[in-house]
């Protein structure tokens, strides 16, 4: 009797464990407001509710929501996604995810993004790529230490230039990187790029990619309608991931997506700006193709000139297994949009060009430091394994790329880029219809000849003749329809889209003598009118594109 009792006992203990479905693989993602919500995913071997309870103090959960889960593909069985919505700004909250039937996870926090005013506060974010493991070349497994290695450093998120791992229909290898990964994202939003391995089976939604991310969707004219390429904003900064391994569609490779970003950047303005993607704009292509090449799928000639025309800040690549910073670069500016090799534009000239990096060095093996060699308009290469962190306070950036797990955990790479002070949400694009608001900045920034820098530019509104007094940046602006309004040259013909007119009050000759650059140029400032527009060779820097 007593045996019996005891098995039934027993059995009835081993059938309500497996029908137990406690939550697992928990990981925290934005797909909305950076400030005010978060999404919440976990995975369940049964299907079970999709409940959060959370507050804002430990253990006193005052708050709860519902969200859903669908079958995903094989073993991810059930995929639970809660959006948290309505939340306060820089707040951290403590919650529990799974169902009342089921359990819950143990208690986690996340904080919610600063609100955007003009004074961001301060953040950061880390960037990793190529964390997957590497058999072939005997590499270890050491994603879950150099993850760890980043997150001490408390960034309020992270990026990643994809390769998470090395099959992406393997849905075991899914797995595994889904638990090394869970004790950080579920405190710290997870924000990839697919990249060339992670991709599969198919593409978009029924790719386990996918379905394992609750990521925004590239939407619009020039949208995907799926979560491979994505932006959000966080403060003062815009973050945009792109796919180079999808959605290459257009008359040149990626012309779709270009133009998406585009709209992006011109419709989202913010004083800081970074795209990410996997494979690398500018890479050393290492002997016997141990490395690959720079412009792998094409798509400098579609992107750089987007990058260029909205001076966006940083580009974070992947692919290339090891790190490589280059000196700040604008190809397209300089006229040649599809280069292979940078178009460095002076080892600081923040202001004058975009910092590419490639950081492939977050778990798989890599290319060995020794095979760096030297490239024109790189500023640093490493073999090291890698991680980086990005601080910005209003604006200044603080870019620290630390070595990492099994090598020693130090810093091996930095730079700090400071921006004019202002308004740190309204970006100087001159694509964007409030330009007027912004180009001080912009000029200000891009104009670092300093002796020059007295009182030589102000803008006009051709089609109202009001002038843009520009007082930021340069007082007594003398007004060109009092003082100068014969001056025929310095009327220009862009006034397609931007009625702006450039010149330089003192001399009176620096106009954009003014054909509109329709190719998407429209805005061009020149110190010397004897430069051509694209031309800037002059040195003054201050090419403004739309
Ligand atoms: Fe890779
Ligand atoms: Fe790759």
């Amino acid at each position: 009797m007593k045996i019996s009792c005891f098995l039934f006992a027993f059995l009835l203990f081993f059938n309500i464990s497996s029908l137990y479905s406690a939550p697992k693989y928990l990981r925290l993602s934005y797909t909305g407001d950076t400030a005010t919500s978060v999404a919440i995913l976990w995975n369940t071997d049964t299907d079970t509710g999709s409940l959060v309870k959370y507050g804002k103090k430990s253990g006193n959960y005052t708050m709860s929501a519902n969200g859903t889960s669908f079958k995903a593909n094989g073993a991810l069985n059930y995929v639970h996604e809660v959006i948290l919505t309505g939340l306060e700004p820089d707040t951290t909250y403590y919650y529990i995810a799974g169902s009342d039937s089921d359990g819950f996870s143990k208690e986690n926090s996340f904080k919610t993004g600063p609100v955007e005013n003009n004074e961001c506060g301060e953040f950061s974010f880390g960037y990793l790529g190529d964390n997957r493991p590497d058999p072939t070349f005997g590499g270890g497994e050491n994603w879950p230490q150099i993850l760890d290695q980043c997150a001490a450093h408390n960034p309020d998120f992270t990026i990643n230039g994809g390769d998470l791992i090395i099959d992406g229909d393997q849905i075991d290898q899914w797995v595994k990187f889904l638990g090394w990964t869970e004790k950080v994202a579920s405190k710290i939003p997870f924000m990839p790029a697919i990249g060339n391995h992670d991709d599969g089976p198919g593409q978009g939604d029924s790719a386990n990619y996918n379905q394992i991310f609750a990521l925004p969707r590239s939407a619009g004219n020039f949208g995907s309608d799926t979560e491979d390429y994505y932006y959000f904003t966080y403060g003062n900064a815009i973050f945009v991931s792109l796919s180079t391994q999808t959605f290459k569609d257009g008359s040149i490779p990626f012309e779709k997506q270009a133009k998406w970003l585009d709209e992006v950047l011109t419709n989202n303005p913010r004083k800081w700006k970074f795209v990410y993607y996997h494979h690398p704009t500018y890479t050393k292509n290492v002997v016997f193709d141990i490395s690959h090449v720079p412009n792998e799928v094409k798509q400098n000639a579609a992107f750089v000139p987007v990058f260029d025309k909205h001076h966006v800040d940083i580009v974070f690549t992947s692919h290339n297994h090891w790190y490589e910073r280059f000196e700040p670069s604008a190809c397209a500016t300089s006229g040649n949009p599809g280069s292979d090799q940078p178009c460095s534009v002076g080892a600081n000239s923040f202001d004058k060009g975009t910092v590419y990096v490639v950081s492939g060095g977050a778990g798989a093996f890599t290319i060995p430091g020794l095979l760096c060699g030297t490239m024109k308009g790189r500023a640093k290469c490493s073999g090291d394994h890698h991680y980086i962190i990005v601080k910005i306070r209003n604006e200044t950036l603080t870019y620290e790329a630390y070595s990492a797990y099994p090598q020693q955990n130090k810093i091996m790479d930095s730079f700090t880029i400071t921006k004019t002070k202002g308004n740190c949400i309204l970006s100087p694009d001159a694509g964007y219809e409030d330009i007027t608001a912004d180009i001080p900045a912009d000029i200000i920034s891009r104009d670092t000849d300093e002796k020059d820098a007295s009182a030589d530019v102000f803008l006009m509104d051709i089609q109202d003749t009001s002038v843009q007094t520009d007082t930021g940046f340069y007082e007594d602006i003398p007004d060109i329809t009092e003082e100068d309004s014969s001056a025929d040259d310095r009327i220009s013909d862009d006034i397609i889209n931007n009625d702006i007119l450039i010149a330089d009050e003192e001399s009176g000759r620096d106009i954009i003598n003014g054909t509109d650059i329709t190719n998407g140029y429209d805005i061009n400032i020149s110190k010397d009118s004897s430069a051509s527009i694209q031309d800037d060779s002059a040195g003054c820097g201050c090419s403004l594109l739309k």
